[in-house]
């Protein structure tokens, strides 16, 4: 064996010996019986310790809460998310939850949440913070990319998938932040006005399917809603409030700081743990269980002897239910410690976790554009010797002499340089910054990709900034020219991180990057751009003709090298699609970041209701440049026969997709639904969509089911889910415009 297996062996060795622990599950009701009985033997202390962190400094882990050893209750670890491990050592950088959205792919969703579950339960994390489930509202909101866009079944099948993945595997699952919690300009201070419509079918819709996928625990978030802060809101939290009367039980976790007021007020609205359980002056929240805050208020009888217990008993259960209080891991890592007992370095990535991260990044990567032609090369041109060239995507390696590679964002960043937000200067953007951030130690930059799977078959001229002389200089002459660029945001606005804080400024690529493509472009005729991004940018330069391909890459995690050379030389046919729309200006979207940053009550109305995103732009007859749903493939697909029935209370929508090209690939039908008119519903609302693997010439029948409520409005006078009557249109569609097949119902 050589010596660099061996070291991998024994480096891997530790987490299998944690995994091979295996993990009894119990039912909701089980667990609770066991949460309720070791309630009951608990003193007033511990109950309070069990719903209150340990401070900050006090923390292994991003939060920890007080153990009851003697009931052999541990010390609750509690870590970010939700791109994996945040960062520590030996974990995976998963690509972002955006990415994930952009496979519209179940299967490789719920895949991602398994081995990221696998991961946390080697490092002995509880519970982990995530998945993110708030909608991009508007594209340039700072952490749009942590979760799934701005449609909000997107958002609610890729957090079922996330959780049911998780949990698989003993992890308990935290979704966040819960809600209208949508820009990080007056995170702090700001009150979303949301109306009851919106806050049912938008921003609370998705945690409707965490509560589905059995998610054990919800995080409430800094924001208020129509001014009442979301921790302290009985409409949101009670026992006949939006999360329980839709059958969570769980219990909910305040962000960091987020309960204001007092402590009883919180809690008999329905919060149940206080993290970091301490006193935050930034936000002046926090602290309020801590200190004797919520004993007292036992003591004084202004919460209930009874709702403490409960409280307790609902944070147990899950602990119970995912089987943690038998063969979990210790907790064997330290947050703020680089030393010490904790700090076991225990290596929890594996090979397959590795492959799969390449496989997702790969999967998410959407194919814009992609003129492939064939033909006699201009003059500029070294061919190889060769009097064919070819132009676009996929690149054959042994038909180029010569490339360049270029931009600042194929190059890996100077990682001590990068701080453990993932702030980092310059390099290239695989994940954005903040709490949501993931472990950059394994990430494989582009240009190292591309040089170790092109070797000594081309001559690569590299210009790893984004000086745009030195660019065109590189591009000049070449049979090929990759031009990398990005974008960037992540949390909180205090640091200024690329000149803004948290939220974008506006849609433009960092650091003139539309400067550089055009000046390469204006060289090179078979210019192919590659945007690594959190979200929507403006591409005027897209219909230059000397750009051949255009792939946007989106935040793709570790193995952003790597797949992305699959891609674009033809080893993973692309299959990718848009989880939102790409405008040509910021008015497009139709909703605006509030950037003011004065201290005191402020505002954000919510007046757009139902129209983010495509909704918006159908209703205002905008046509976006690349639209929600788009993606390009080296093959295609032809849809057939669509068939409409009933199924008990299902509408059963059936429809055959082929392919009709010439290379094996994967086409994602999406399901559109028109409501009735009246309804005031957008035109067309994502109700389904699939992956479909086919071979050349192959094709599959697509089964999607449509339940009542995939049917139903909801309706503020009863405060139901209504089926409005009337005619129901479906599309089935390659992308929100370009629809195939049509019918109603
Ligand atoms: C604040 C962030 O908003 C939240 O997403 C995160 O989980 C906590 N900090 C803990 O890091």
């Amino acid at each position: 064996m050589a010596l660099s297996q061996l070291r991998l062996t024994v480096l891997l060795l530790p987490y299998f010996i944690l995994c091979a622990t295996a993990f009894t599950t119990r039912s909701w009701q089980a667990a609770s019986q066991l949460a309720a009985q070791k309630t009951a033997a608990m003193t007033i202390d511990e109950k309070v310790g069990v719903l209150t962190g340990v401070t900050m400094a006090g923390s292994r882990c991003n939060g920890d809460t007080h153990p009851v050893a003697r009931l052999g209750i541990p010390a609750l670890c509690l870590m970010d998310g939700p791109a994996g491990v945040r960062p520590g050592t030996g974990v995976t950088g998963w690509p972002s939850g955006i990415n994930a959205a952009s496979t519209f792919s179940r299967r490789l969703i719920r895949e991602r949440g398994a081995a990221i579950g696998d991961e946390l339960r080697g490092k002995g994390i509880h519970v982990w913070f995530g998945p993110a489930q708030d909608l991009m509202r508007n594209p340039k909101g700072g952490r749009g990319w942590e979760s799934f866009g701005p449609d909000p079944y997107l958002n609610g099948e890729g957090g079922y998938e996330t959780i049911v993945g998780i949990q698989s595997r003993g992890v308990q699952a935290c979704a966040k932040h819960f809600t209208a919690n949508n820009q990080e300009h007056n995170r702090y201070n700001g009150s979303s006005t949301v109306d009851d419509r919106s806050l049912w079918e938008m921003y609370g819709y998705p945690f409707l399917r965490s509560i589905e996928a059995d998610v054990s625990a919800i995080m409430c978030s800094f924001n208020r809603i129509n001014g009442t802060f979301t921790c302290s809101s009985p409409k949101l939290l009670s026992d006949t409030g939006f999360l329980r009367s839709n059958g969570f039980k769980g219990y909910v976790i305040t962000d960091w700081g987020a309960d204001h007021g007092f402590a009883a007020e919180n809690a008999n609205a329905g919060l149940e743990m206080e993290q970091p359980g301490e006193y935050d002056p930034q936000l002046e929240g926090g602290g309020l269980f801590a200190n004797g805050g919520l004993k007292d208020s036992v003591l004084n009888g202004t919460v209930s002897a009874a709702r403490l217990d409960e409280m307790v008993k609902r944070v147990l259960t899950p602990f119970y239910r995912l089987g943690q209080d038998s063969g979990f891991p210790e907790t064997n890592f330290h947050t703020q410690q680089t030393g010490g007992p904790y700090n076991q370095n225990i290596v929890v990535r594996t090979p397959q976790h590795v492959a799969l991260a390449k496989e997702i990044a790969s999967a998410s990567a959407v194919l814009l554009k992609n003129v492939r032609t064939i033909r006699r090369p201009g003059q500029w041109y070294g061919n190889g010797g060769q009097n064919q060239r070819e132009y676009g995507l996929p690149v054959t390696k042994s038909k180029i002499a010569n490339m360049a590679v270029i931009g600042e964002d194929a190059k890996l960043m100077d990682r001590s340089l990068c701080n453990s937000l993932n702030e980092c200067t310059l390099g290239t953007m695989s994940v954005g910054w903040g709490s949501g951030a993931n472990s950059l130690e394994f990430l494989v930059a582009p240009a190292d990709a591309i040089s170790a799977y092109v070797g000594t078959s081309a001559t690569i001229a590299s210009s790893l900034s984004n000086d745009a002389a030195a660019g065109a200089a590189a591009a000049a002459g070449k049979d090929v020219a990759f031009v990398f660029v990005n974008a960037m945001s992540g949390e909180w606005i205090v640091d200024i991180v690329h000149d803004q804080g948290g939220d974008r400024n506006d849609l433009e690529l960092y650091y003139n990057g539309k400067e550089l493509i055009e000046s390469v472009a204006a060289v090179c005729n078979n210019t192919i751009v590659i945007v690594h991004s959190v979200g929507p940018v403006l591409m005027p330069w897209s219909t230059n003709p000397n750009i051949t391909a255009i792939v946007y890459a989106g935040a793709p995690g570790e193995q952003t090298g790597p797949s992305i050379v699959d891609v674009l030389y033809g080893h993973y046919n692309p299959r990718g699609r848009l989880p939102f729309s790409i405008a040509d200006s910021e008015a497009a979207y139709g909703t605006e970041i509030v950037y003011d940053k004065t201290i005191g009550p402020l505002t954000i109305d919510y007046t757009e209701g139902l129209f983010l995103d495509y909704r918006y732009m159908e209703q205002n007859n905008i046509t976006p440049r690349f639209e929600f749903g788009f993606g390009l493939s080296y093959t295609a697909f032809s849809y057939s026969n669509l068939q409409i029935s009933n199924q008990g209370p299902f509408k059963v929508i059936k429809f055959k997709v082929r392919n009709s090209g010439s290379v094996d690939g994967t086409e994602i039908p999406q399901l559109y639904l028109g409501f009735p008119n009246g309804s005031g519903e957008p035109k067309k609302v994502l109700r389904g969509f699939s992956d479909v693997g086919l071979t050349v010439g192959s094709s599959k029948t697509v089964e999607v089911k449509l339940s009542v409520r995939d049917r139903s409005i909801w309706d503020v006078v009863t405060q139901k889910w209504v089926v409005p009557s009337g005619q129901f249109k479906v599309y089935i569609g390659a992308s929100i415009k370009d629809i195939r097949l049509t019918g109603t119902f």
